[in-house]
């Protein structure tokens, strides 16, 4: 048994906390004569005229559409009564039932729920996973996205790009847009050498290369800075990205191509083979000698409004 019982309480005791206060605001259906609907709890909820739309997405997460299952993760308040504790936004104590080490998949399930990393001392988590909003991305009963994500998220490792490919990560990290569309940039993105936009170059063209070639959507399992695999898969091979960063830039060692730098400030020449780069090199003496950062533009901007 490993010992790591100060980081998981650390991890769920705010969760916990969150959970308890949210848990008081129950909700209810109640009809158009003012009463509370009455359910038989050891029926399915899904029937021809209850939840009827429930399961017909392309993919389906078993337990969330299973009308026999559907109290597994909705409590009922009261035996007999449509009444249900609200879910909080903050699903992993729910989530973790099934899907964490820490817990025993309950035996009537059916199907292997994959098990995810919550804690790992070694890691660097994603901050929305981190805190436990699982379902700002995944969606409980089902989706037309892979792993029943939300929005968008290409399974590839190479695609084309285009407008609407990446929306379930530029839903937060707004700025990105803009990133993903010029060719050379100042701001929004501090993957760039010189003004020379580094996350463009990489994503959009027509074999380009996905987010999940680079980043970790949970975390990263090196600690690596700004979610950085340890390595990606290359046809049958798995090629190591030996990322690393300084002030301002930082330099990976895939074996795809030699050591490469970049730097915001002070461009670093590669001598590698590449397609033409669009634009001129140009980045402004007063950046330069000033180091201005852009931090503002770069953040995260957490929850949707
Ligand atoms: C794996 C946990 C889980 C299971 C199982 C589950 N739900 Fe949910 N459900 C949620 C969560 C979490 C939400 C809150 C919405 C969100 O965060 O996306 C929710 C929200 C809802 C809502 C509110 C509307 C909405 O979609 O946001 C309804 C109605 C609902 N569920 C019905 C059901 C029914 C019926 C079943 C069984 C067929 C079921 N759920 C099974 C987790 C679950
Ligand atoms: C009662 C057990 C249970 C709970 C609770 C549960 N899951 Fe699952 N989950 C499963 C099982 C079983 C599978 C594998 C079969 C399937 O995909 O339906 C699975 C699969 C998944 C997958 C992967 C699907 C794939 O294609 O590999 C994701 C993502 C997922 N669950 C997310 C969640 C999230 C987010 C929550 C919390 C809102 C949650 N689960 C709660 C049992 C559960
Ligand atoms: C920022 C978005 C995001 C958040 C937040 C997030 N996930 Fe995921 N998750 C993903 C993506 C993207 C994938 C699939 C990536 C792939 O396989 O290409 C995934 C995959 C999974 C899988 C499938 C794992 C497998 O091996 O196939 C499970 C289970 C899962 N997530 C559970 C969770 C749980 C539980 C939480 C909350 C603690 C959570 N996720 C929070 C984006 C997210
Ligand atoms: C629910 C909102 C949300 C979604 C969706 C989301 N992120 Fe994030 N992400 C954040 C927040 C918040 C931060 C922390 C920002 C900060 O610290 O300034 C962050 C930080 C990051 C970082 C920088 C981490 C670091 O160490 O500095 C990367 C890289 C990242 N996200 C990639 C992604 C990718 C790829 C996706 C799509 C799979 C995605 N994000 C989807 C909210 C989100
Ligand atoms: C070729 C590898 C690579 C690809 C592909 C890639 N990124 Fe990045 N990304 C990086 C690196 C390296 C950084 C760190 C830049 C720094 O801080 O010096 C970064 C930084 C980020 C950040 C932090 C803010 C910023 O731009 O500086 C976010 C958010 C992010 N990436 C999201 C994404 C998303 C979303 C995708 C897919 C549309 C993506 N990345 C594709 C390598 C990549």
């Amino acid at each position: 048994m490993k010992k790591r019982p100060r980081t998981l309480l650390t991890l769920l005791v705010p969760i916990i906390v969150v959970w308890i206060i949210s848990a008081f605001f129950i909700t209810q259906d109640i009809n158009a004569q003012g009463e509370i609907l009455s359910i038989n709890t050891e029926a399915s909820c899904i029937t021809s005229s209850c939840h009827a739309g429930m399961g017909k997405k392309k993919y389906v997460h078993a337990v969330g559409v299973d009308g026999k299952q559907c109290i597994r993760c909705h409590e009922i308040l009261n035996q007999g009564e449509h009444s249900f504790k609200k879910i909080p936004p903050v699903t992993f104590p729910i989530c973790s039932k099934c899907h964490s080490e820490e817990f025993t998949t309950p035996a009537d399930i059916k199907g292997s729920p994959p098990k995810v990393i919550f804690e790992d001392k070694e890691m660097k988590f994603h901050a929305p996973f981190a805190e436990g909003k699982c379902t700002e991305c995944h969606d409980p009963h089902e989706s037309n996205f892979y792993k029943h994500l939300k929005a968008d998220y290409t399974e590839e490792y190479y695609a084309p790009y285009s407008s609407g490919t990446y929306s379930l990560c530029l839903k937060c990290h707004k700025g990105l847009e803009k990133a993903l569309t010029e060719p050379r940039i100042l701001t929004d993105t501090k993957f760039r050498n010189g003004n020379l936009n580094l996350h463009f170059r990489h994503v959009n063209r027509p074999k380009g290369r996905t987010c999940k070639t680079c980043h970790h959507h949970h975390g990263s399992k090196t600690k690596a800075p700004r979610l950085i695999r340890d390595a990606f898969p290359f046809g049958k091979r798995s090629l190591m990205i030996n990322f690393e960063k300084t002030e301002t830039g930082g330099s990976c060692a895939p074996a795809c191509h030699a050591t490469v730098q970049y730097d915001r400030y002070e461009p670093v020449e590669t001598n590698m083979k590449t397609t033409p780069r669009e634009g001129i090199d140009a980045t402004p003496e007063e950046l330069r000698l000033n180091r201005i950062e852009e931090e503002q533009v770069i953040k995260g901007e957490g929850e949707k409004k």
